[in-house]
């Protein structure tokens, strides 16, 4: 089963079926804070993951993903979990600017 693991809090490792779920579902399936600004429409980028492991399984950039890349709004390490599904194991991490106030990141 693909696994999403989340350095920065505290190693969270989520193991999932695969799925057509969003990255971002699962997440908050998983009872996990993760900010989605524009709802989950691909239109902001506060659902990014910064991408340490297995950037290959997200494939190519989709459309919102390629419109924030060219606007310097995505780096290339980084990918919207509204936008992509879990298509093998991943190590990512919060980015600094989408942390959330009340938890607390490990790095
Ligand atoms: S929640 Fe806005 S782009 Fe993913």
């Amino acid at each position: 089963m693909p696994k999403i693991l989340i350095r920065n809090l505290n190693n969270t490792l989520i193991d999932v079926p695969p799925s057509n779920d969003s990255i971002l579902k699962i997440i908050h399936d998983h009872q996990i804070d993760w900010m989605f600004a524009c709802g989950a429409k691909g239109r902001c980028t506060t659902c990014r993951l910064v991408v340490h492991e297995g950037l290959a399984h997200f494939g190519e950039l989709k459309e919102p993903e390629q419109k924030f890349s060219e606007l310097g709004r995505l780096k290339e390490n980084e990918r919207l979990a509204c936008q992509n599904t879990l298509n093998g194991d991943i190590e990512v991490s919060v980015a600094e600017a989408n942390k959330f106030p009340h938890l607390t990141y490990t790095e």
